[in-house]
């Protein structure tokens, strides 16, 4: 693990550019803390449910953070029924990278996406490996008698030819949150350092925060 001291710069500004550059790697990098994070959405009673999700894309000038889900899937399934009610999911994220010692959480709201191009754009960066999981004969969740890693026999146990993934673009669908909040904090044995970023009504704001 890279330890990497940032020393939070004294200006909010730097430490918002700092936060978004990290997310931006973290797609990329599969080491980086970022990669992966707990995301917390509502179920259909309205109770907190969270669960790891990775990193897939990152938009800084919107405020967007995305991941990738089958369609199938309590939470994509739920985000759905909130946009037909014409509402938005409210959802909230949490990354900690140990060597960074940075944590950021990220509050907004959720929309899924199925059929745009931004969703095709995805699906094509998705290996055949990865496309495996949206073939998968079981809906994610769904109770089996016995013991099931919900892979298709036949591809189990071997990387599948592109034409047999082409199934799984059905069921792939991108969750998209549109950031409202930020909020970073930096751990240091002198002091740790937090800043809050709030958007509202066009516009940024930010301020320092006791840790
Ligand atoms: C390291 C890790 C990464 C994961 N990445 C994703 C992901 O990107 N998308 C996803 O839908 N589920 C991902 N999962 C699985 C989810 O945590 C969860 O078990 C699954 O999506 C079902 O969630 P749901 O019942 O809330 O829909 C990941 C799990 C782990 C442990």
């Amino acid at each position: 693990m890279r330890t990497i001291a940032y020393r939070f710069p004294a200006e909010l500004s730097s430490i918002l550019h700092i936060v978004w550059g990290e997310l931006e790697d973290a797609v990329k990098d599969r080491t980086h803390g970022f990669h992966t994070g707990s995301l917390a959405t509502l179920d259909e009673g309205g109770d907190p449910d969270n669960r790891v999700c990775t990193l897939r894309r990152v938009e800084r000038d919107e405020r967007l953070l995305m991941t990738h889900a089958d369609i199938r899937a309590p939470k994509a399934m739920q985000v759905l029924a909130r946009m037909r009610g014409q509402s938005r999911m409210p959802a909230a994220w949490v990354f900690y990278d140990a060597g960074r010692r940075l944590q950021v959480r990220a509050k907004g709201t959720m929309h899924v996406e199925r059929d745009t191009r931004l969703v095709d754009e995805q699906w094509e960066r998705t290996s055949v490996v990865s496309r495996r999981c949206y073939v998968a004969p079981h809906a994610p969740g769904t109770v089996t008698s016995e013991l099931h890693v919900n892979i298709e026999p036949a591809l189990r146990d071997r990387r599948p030819e592109m034409e047999e993934t082409l199934a799984g673009r059905a069921n792939f669908c991108v969750l998209v949150t549109r950031v409202d909040e930020l909020d970073a904090m930096e751990l240091a044995a002198d002091g740790h350092r937090r800043a809050g970023f709030v958007w509202a009504d066009g516009e940024v704001r930010g301020e320092w925060r006791a840790p």
